[in-house]
C-alpha cells in the first residue's frame, strides 16, 4: 500500500483539545504507513528550510517554523481575513490588503520545498484545508508526479463570493492541479460546479484569463464525520461521569441547552444567545427550569472581527443575565475556554438540547459528537442550522435557520416539550447517519477514490460522490 502523506497548517500536538481536522486525521494516519506535515507552531527569525521530525504519540510529524511576518500575511491575513470570510460569505468581514497574497504563495512554496525531499515517488498526499490551495501547483512546479489530492473543510463560496477573493482565478487554477478536490456537502459541489460551468473572468489582477481547465480534476462530496462510537464509550467514561456530576451539582433538575463552538462569527452566537432571549421572554414557565452553556474556546484573537464577535457575545450574555437572572437563579453560563473531548463528551450527554446553530458551516462535527453522546434510553435533541454541512446528513434533528431566532426560539421550546418516543425516533435515526458518515468511512472512501489503483475507470469527472454508496 502507498505511504499516506498529510499535510495541513496545523499539525497534531498533545494538546487535548484539538479541533476537528486534527481529531480526525490523526485516526485516518495512525492506521496507516506514512507522516504528516505543517506548521511546527513556532514563529523564528527566519523561516525554516528543513522540517524537523518528531514522534507524536506513534505519528511521525514533520514540522516547519514561519517566520512572524509570514504567518501574519499567510495565517491572519490572506487565510483568515479574506478566505475564511468570503467562503463563509461574510464579505461584510473580509479585509483585503494586496501584501497577504505574497506570503500565502511563499509559505506554500516554503512547504513544497520542504516536503519534497521526504516523498517517495508512490506516496499519496492528501492536503487539508485553505491555508494550502497552492501547494499542489508548488508541488508540481518542482516535479512531484504523486497522486495529490485536497479537502476542504469549510464550505465552497457561491461564484460572487468567490469573485470577491483576489487572485481568485489563480486559486482555482491551484485547485485544478489536484486530482481530487473534496468537498463537504452537496451545496459545495453544486457552488464548485457552477462556478467550473460558467467562469467569466471579473477582475485585472490575474492579468489576461483563461478558463480554467478542471478536465484532470474530480470534484465529489466526502461528507466527514466522526468516531461516534468511540464517543459514546466516551460519554459513559470516568472523566465525563465526573463533568456529569460536577453540573448536576450546580444545576439541580433544570434542563440543559448547550453549545460548544470556536468563538467565531460564522458560529452565530449572538443570534444564539438573542433565540434564547425570545425563548424565556415568550415562555416564562422555563425561567429557573433552564440553563444555557456556551462554551466558546478563543480563536484567531489577533483579528479585528474576532475581537469584535467576542466582545458582542459579552454584551450580550450580560444583557440576558441582567433582564433574567435572579439571586439564586443565572439563565446563562459562558465560558471562554477548551475542554478535552472526555469533559464534552459528559456535557453533551447531560444536555437535553444541543444547540449547533452556524450561520454557515462545513459540516460542523460538534453536531457529530452531541448525537453520538447521547443516552439511548432518554436521549436529547439536536436543534441544527439549515446552513451547517450536516443539515444534508441529518434531517432528523430540529432544522432552524439561525437568522431568524424567533424560528430557533420556537424550536428550542419544541425540543425541551418534546416526549420521550419522538425524542428516541429522531435520535435513532441521527445516530444511524452519524455512522453511515462516520470519519473511517469518510477517509476511507476518499483515499480510495484518490489512490493509483483508483486512476482508471473513475467514471464522469465533476462527480458527485456520496457515502451512501460505500459498503
Ligand atoms: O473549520 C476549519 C478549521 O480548520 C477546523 O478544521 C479547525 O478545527 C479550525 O478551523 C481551527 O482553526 P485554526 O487552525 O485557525 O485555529
Amino acid at each position: 500500500m502507498s505511504r499516506l502523506i498529510i499535510v495541513s497548517n496545523r499539525t497534531p500536538g498533545r494538546d487535548p483539545a484539538a479541533g476537528g481536522l486534527a481529531v480526525a486525521l490523526r485516526k485516518t494516519l495512525a492506521e496507516r504507513e506514512g507522516f504528516w506535515f505543517g506548521w511546527s507552531g513556532k514563529l523564528t527569525e527566519k523561516p525554516s528550510a528543513d522540517a524537523v521530525f518528531e514522534d507524536i504519540d506513534g505519528l511521525s510529524v514533520g514540522k516547519l517554523d514561519l517566520t512572524k511576518e509570514d504567518h501574519r500575511g499567510y495565517y491572519a491575513g490572506f487565510s483568515n481575513s479574506i478566505l475564511w470570510p468570503s467562503f463563509h460569505l461574510r464579505l461584510d468581514l473580509a479585509t483585503i490588503e494586496a501584501p497577504w497574497y505574497e506570503a500565502y504563495r511563499r509559505v506554500n512554496t516554503q512547504f513544497a520545498k520542504a516536503l519534497l525531499p521526504h516523498l517517495q515517488p508512490d506516496d499519496v498526499i492528501w492536503v487539508h484545508d485553505y491555508h494550502l490551495i497552492p501547494l499542489a501547483t508548488e508541488l508540481r512546479h518542482l516535479g512531484a508526479r504523486n497522486r495529490i489530492g485536497f479537502y476542504l473543510h469549510i464550505p465552497f463560496p457561491t461564484t460572487d463570493a468567490l469573485y470577491a477573493i483576489p487572485h481568485h482565478n489563480e486559486l482555482m487554477r491551484d485547485l485544478s492541479r489536484y486530482n481530487l478536490v473534496g468537498l463537504q456537502a452537496q451545496r459545495d459541489v453544486a457552488a464548485f460546479n457552477d462556478f467550473a460551468d460558467h467562469q467569466s473572468p471579473s477582475s485585472l489582477s490575474d492579468g489576461p484569463l483563461e478558463a480554467v481547465d478542471f478536465s484532470q480534476t474530480e470534484i465529489a462530496v466526502f461528507p466527514i464525520g466522526s468516531d461516534p462510537d468511540a464517543f459514546a464509550k466516551l460519554s459513559t467514561s470516568p472523566a465525563a461521569n465526573k463533568m456529569i456530576k460536577r453540573m448536576q451539582r450546580a444545576m439541580d433538575d433544570q434542563r440543559l441547552i448547550l453549545g460548544v463552538d470556536r468563538l467565531d462569527y460564522s458560529k452565530g452566537l449572538p443570534q444564539r444567545v438573542e433565540a434564547y432571549e425570545k425563548l424565556l421572554a415568550n415562555n416564562p414557565q422555563f425561567r429557573r427550569l433552564v440553563h444555557l452553556l456556551q462554551v466558546a474556546p478563543p480563536s484567531r484573537d489577533s483579528i479585528k472581527e474576532y475581537q469584535e464577535t467576542s466582545d458582542t457575545l459579552d454584551a450580550m450574555c450580560g444583557h440576558v443575565m441582567g433582564r433574567f437572572a435572579e439571586p439564586d437563579w443565572a439563565p446563562l453560563t459562558y465560558v471562554k475556554r477548551a475542554y478535552g473531548q472526555p469533559s464534552l463528551a459528559g456535557l453533551y450527554r447531560l444536555a437535553r438540547v444541543g444547540l449547533v446553530t452556524p450561520l454557515r458551516d462545513g459540516m460542523n462535527l460538534v453536531a457529530h459528537e452531541y448525537v453520538a453522546s447521547q443516552n439511548p434510553a432518554d436521549p436529547g435533541v439536536l436543534v441544527l442550522s439549515r446552513f451547517a454541512g450536516a443539515a444534508e446528513i441529518f434531517p432528523d434533528a430540529l432544522l432552524v435557520n439561525p437568522f431568524d431566532t424567533d424560528e430557533t426560539a420556537e424550536a428550542l421550546r419544541l425540543a425541551l416539550e418534546m416526549g420521550l418516543d419522538e425524542r428516541q425516533e429522531r435520535w435513532h435515526a441521527l445516530m444511524d447517519a452519524a455512522r453511515l458518515y462516520s470519519v473511517d468511512n469518510w477517509a476511507n472512501s476518499y483515499l480510495a477514490r484518490l489512490s493509483p489503483d483508483t486512476q482508471q475507470g473513475n467514471g464522469p469527472l465533476r462527480d458527485v460522490l456520496y457515502l451512501a454508496s460505500v459498503g
